[in-house]
């Protein structure tokens, strides 16, 4: 897809590796619309992308992506204000950590691993499905008759979570479970659907952790031996966008880590 003047959603633009696929995107002249919970937040980095793009492509909403009608009224705002939708980047996510049992044997609440399954995975899923039936109404585009597409977060944990990451693991193993079929559901509509799989990326998420937490994830990563750049993930996220030929697929960018248990 050209993405020159194109309208991409960007969940959890705020912060991390969303607020850095804006910057991405921004450069590339794609209007933008983010979506976060941190209302303060997504008005800053909405201001910093106007100095780039201008104020009338850039939006924000207050958006929570769990709740049906806080997307809906998102998704409205943004057809209201750019009058279509191409591009959705899935970022908004949680990573709480908490073993099955704690130290005193207690089981983990059921409610802390069902927020992290609402979040991360059920959230994703939410933004996705009134993304694409707004995408299913643009006019094809370019030689592949492209409608839109759908990039989503998962992690390496959906694959190697560690100790403490059940609920984290199980959400990100939801998304890249959900990658195919949903590209399949949305192939006759031209509307591509993938999912980058990061490692361990400098964002406040991460940066928030323990050092000595930080320093040992780094000492798996296999080259560059280093915290994964929220600009190289912009960078991934802006290539899926414009190539035609990226579909059903989940993609690591990791450094080469295979996590360890701990
Ligand atoms: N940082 C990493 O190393 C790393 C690695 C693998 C995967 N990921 C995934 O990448 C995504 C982005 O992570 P990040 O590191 O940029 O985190 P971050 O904390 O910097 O940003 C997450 C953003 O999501 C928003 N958010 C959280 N819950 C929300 C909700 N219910 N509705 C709307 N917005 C919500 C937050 O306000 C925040 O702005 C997450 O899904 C995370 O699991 C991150």
């Amino acid at each position: 897809m050209q993405l020159n003047d194109k309208v991409a959603i960007v969940t959890g633009g705020a912060s991390g590796l969303g607020r850095a696929t804006c910057t991405q995107l921004a450069d590339q002249g794609v209007k933008l619309a983010i979506f976060d919970l941190d209302e303060k937040a997504a008005k800053q980095a909405a201001a910093e992308l106007s100095e780039t793009l201008g104020s009338d492509k850039v939006t924000y909403a207050l958006v929570n992506v769990v709740d049906e009608e806080s997307v809906a009224s998102g998704v409205s705002h943004v057809l209201e204000t750019f009058g279509a939708i191409h591009m959705l980047v899935n970022c908004a996510g949680i990573a709480p950590a908490g073993k099955v049992l704690n130290r005193d044997g207690d089981a983990l609440a059921l409610s802390a691993f069902s927020q992290v399954i609402n979040v991360n995975l059920i959230g994703s899923f939410n933004v996705a499905r009134l993304a694409a039936e707004a995408m299913a109404k643009n006019e094809p585009m370019g030689e592949a008759g492209e409608r839109g597409v759908i990039i989503n977060t998962a992690s390496v944990a959906a694959y190697e979570g560690q100790m403490g990451q059940a609920a984290y693991a199980a959400s990100k193993g939801g998304i890249v479970g959900m990658t195919l079929p949903m590209a399949r559901d949305l192939a006759k509509l031209g509307i591509r659907v993938n999912t980058v799989a990061p490692g361990i990326m400098g964002t406040p998420m991460l940066l928030s952790m323990p050092e000595k937490v930080q320093e040992g994830l780094v000492a798996g990563i296999q080259f560059p031996k280093r915290l994964g750049l929220p600009s190289e993930f912009g960078d991934l996220v802006a290539h899926i966008c414009s190539n035609a030929y990226i579909n059903g697929e989940t993609i690591r960018l990791d450094g080469g880590i295979r996590m360890q248990p701990r």
